[in-house]
């Protein structure tokens, strides 16, 4: 065990999201199959992993992304309203708002994020490269109801979720999202979101099991994490990642495999593993349009336009939430 974890676990009492984080580990490691909750994948050291997967050569997401919403930025800016605030959910690096800051009036920013340090140091990154865009930071967990900040009040707003974070919910969970981001963005308001389309398996493949193993070091920080926070013992080296595509469930499977029988402990619970079980920590969805329009019906918004790339890798989508 490490001793230093364990000590740092005991010596401040857990705030919030410490304490969220232990139960949901406790009860996601006792259920079977075992599964922990990507969301836990954001600590400062996850978020700049996540950023590296970024520049990977194999994963074509974001780098696609980024082409839709810099050659359509023009139309993009067009079809929204004018001193609109820009909600940001799930703020990471801030890269892809950035093109829109830049193309759209936008007046003001809110990146939500539930790093804090993270998301911090991206705000004041931000308040010097747009002196005149007032940037008021969030730090939650979006996928739970938040406040808006009261100055952005007068504002229309304007919902950005870039990325395909999407598809990292199940599909119960992604309408019940839309549901919320309408709820809190209220009425009249406007959606940017990006959404990885259905492809050739090999390529979605490669996406998640680079060469260079850097999703693979992505996927164990969880473990990290909870040796670190809550004082668990994996070993891991004995964890190794694995991605597989689920073609009847249109997913990614993300894995974490024991390559051993052991027995972990954590937070005074022991959890164990057979040789080869897995801890199945995310899904990554993939969506066709009409799927995707179907979906976002349902939770209340209207797709007002779609764009991809060339060769359909990527789609963004401009939604406006319906009466
Ligand atoms: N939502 C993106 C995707 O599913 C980004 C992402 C989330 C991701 N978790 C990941 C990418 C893990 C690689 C590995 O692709």
């Amino acid at each position: 065990m490490n001793v230093h974890a364990t000590a740092l676990a005991h010596a401040h009492l857990p705030d919030a999201q410490t304490s969220a984080f232990a139960r949901d580990a406790v009860e996601d490691l006792s259920q079977s199959p075992k599964r922990l909750s990507p969301k836990y994948f954001y600590d400062a050291a996850g978020s700049e992993l996540f950023e590296a997967i970024t520049r990977l050569p194999e994963y074509y997401p974001t780098r696609t992304e980024l082409s839709i919403l810099t050659q359509r930025g023009g139309e993009i800016a067009k079809i929204l309203p004018e001193g609109a605030a820009l909600i940001e959910f799930g703020a990471g690096a801030t890269t892809k708002a950035r093109l829109l800051l830049k193309r759209c009036r936008f007046g003001a920013y809110v990146p939500v994020d539930i790093s804090g340090d993270f998301i911090t140091a991206q705000a004041n990154g931000l308040r010097k490269d747009f002196p005149d865009l007032a940037v008021h930071h969030v730090v939650a967990d979006f996928t739970t109801p938040f406040a808006l900040p009261a100055d952005i009040a007068g504002m229309p707003k304007v919902g950005f979720f870039p990325g395909s974070t999407l598809g990292n919910f199940e599909p119960h969970e992604a309408c019940a999202f839309l549901r919320s981001a309408r709820a809190i963005l209220g009425e009249g308001a406007q959606m940017i979101i990006g959404v990885d389309l259905e492809k050739d398996e090999r390529v979605l493949y490669n996406a998640y099991n680079d060469a260079a193993g850097v999703t693979a070091r992505f996927n164990l920080n969880v473990l990290v994490r909870i040796n670190r926070e809550l004082g668990g013992n994996f070993d891991l080296s004995s964890f190794t990642h694995r991605a597989i595509y689920n073609r009847e469930r249109h997913r990614i499977e993300m894995h974490l495999i024991s390559k051993k029988q052991q027995t972990v402990r954590m937070l005074g619970t022991s959890f164990a593993f057979r040789s080869g079980e897995s801890i199945h920590t995310e899904n990554s969805y993939k969506y066709s349009i009409e799927r995707f329009a179907a979906l976002a019906r349902g939770a209340g918004w209207t797709v007002r336009k779609s764009w991809t790339d060339e060769a359909k890798m990527f789609s963004v989508h401009a939604l406006s939430a319906s009466d």
